[in-house]
């Protein structure tokens, strides 16, 4: 009974733990060869420039023999930036084409990835190894031939003026360009309303640019010269954050009923959009009017209120001149004394004489009435 029983334990209990390795073999075959676990990188990946002064183009090619099969996904994964930035910019794309904007007087480094996802990776992401490349324009010039000092301001969002200074080494009879693009446009630009000093090129006046708007403004300056190669120098710009309006108008004080100071202001003109705009007197508000207790009234003399574009609208801005208006509640003040001062005074001597004549009312049924009268 022992004997015969025996025998059959080890064998019951190494068939389940055979039938469970068959299975998880099974699983192993069945996910290594239905389920990609690895993906190649793209191929060839190029940047070229279009010549539009900061916008690089950005190709590259599928990974080889890649199955595009239904259910599963090929994206692609770009990231890139300026030699020296800390932070990648990222963007995730089907296509195998990008147009992004560099600072060209930097080198342009990006580098993309291959990722693959759905029915033929088991629903899990598959990433491949990065692909890398970098870009830069030629140089050409000495970095101090450079034009220095250059920058920009969008005043009342109507007009951008920029203005430079000549390189270090500035060659004798050079003079500067200035181009710029948006995208929108076909081909760039060069600026056709000048700033001169002594019949050279110091700045630029930029209208009709709301197309520009909350994009990036690439911008060139140049400089030509006989036989010299002067550095460019490359700027992307937003407008929105170079902002500058000119100071809010219709600054009205007034005294209301409650004898409080009342301050009223307008937007200023210009193409500003008022909802972009803060301003700034006792504290930064968005409103146009503040009111200046009784208590604290006296304290001011003079108000000033100046306006920039609220962070609403803009990373950044520029202030714009203050707008003052000055007024004398002090003298009305001292006004209302001098009228109150004869009032008073006549107020408490007609008091006195009626107190006085009490006392001699009071007095004169005591006796000695016509002393007291005199007195009075
Ligand atoms: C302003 O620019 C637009 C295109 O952005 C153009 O159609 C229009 O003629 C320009 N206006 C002036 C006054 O230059
Ligand atoms: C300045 O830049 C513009 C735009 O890229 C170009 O057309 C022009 O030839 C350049 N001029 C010089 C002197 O480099
Ligand atoms: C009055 O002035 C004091 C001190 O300057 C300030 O703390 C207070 O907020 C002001 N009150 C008002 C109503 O403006």
């Amino acid at each position: 009974m022992l004997c015969r029983r025996a025998p059959p334990a080890p064998a019951m209990a190494l068939q389940p733990i055979s039938l469970l390795s068959l299975v998880l073999a099974w699983g192993c075959v069945a996910s290594s060869s239905l389920w990609h676990t690895a993906v190649a990188p793209p191929q060839d990946l190029q940047i070229t420039d279009p010549g539009l002064l900061g916008s690089l183009d950005i190709e590259w090619k599928p990974p080889p023999n890649i199955q595009t099969s239904n259910g599963c996904t090929v994206k692609y994964k770009c990231e890139y930036r300026n030699a020296g930035d800390r932070e990648w910019k990222v963007i995730f794309t089907r296509k195998l084409k990008l147009r992004v904007g560099f600072d060209l007087s930097r080198t342009a480094e990006v580098k993309v990835q291959t990722l693959l996802k759905g029915w033929c990776t088991n629903d899990v992401e598959v990433q491949s190894e990065w692909l890398y490349a970098t870009f830069r324009v030629p140089l050409q010039g000495k970095l101090e031939s450079e034009v220095q000092n250059f920058h920009c301001i969008y005043h009342d969002w109507e007009y951008l003026k920029c203005t430079w200074q000549p390189g270090l080494l500035a060659p004798r009879g050079v003079n500067y360009g200035l181009y710029y693009w948006y995208e929108g446009l076909e081909h760039t630009v060069q600026c056709d309303h000048y700033i001169q000093d002594h019949g050279v090129n110091m700045g630029c006046m930029l209208q009709n640019l709301s197309q520009a708007e909350y994009k990036d403004l690439s911008i060139c300056v140049n400089g030509s010269v006989a036989a010299t190669l002067l550095r460019p120098l490359y700027a992307t710009l937003r407008l929105h954050n170079l902002a500058k309006p000119s100071p809010p108008q219709q600054l009205v004080v007034s005294m209301s009923a409650a004898e409080e100071l009342r301050v009223v202001w307008s937007p200023p003109g210009g193409q500003t959009p008022p909802q972009c705009l803060e301003y700034e007197s006792v504290s930064t508000q968005v409103e146009t009017a503040f009111t200046i207790s009784r208590a604290n009234r006296s304290r001011v003399s003079c108000v000033r209120v100046r306006g920039r574009t609220n962070n609403f609208c803009a990373d950044e801005g520029f202030w714009s001149e203050w707008t003052q208006e000055c007024f004398s509640v002090s003298r009305k003040e001292v006004k209302q004394l001098f009228i109150l001062i004869p009032v008073i005074l006549g107020l408490s001597s007609s008091l006195l004489i009626f107190t006085l004549i009490g006392q001699c009312k009071k007095k004169s049924p005591a006796g000695k009435p016509s002393h007291t009268l005199v007195g009075c």
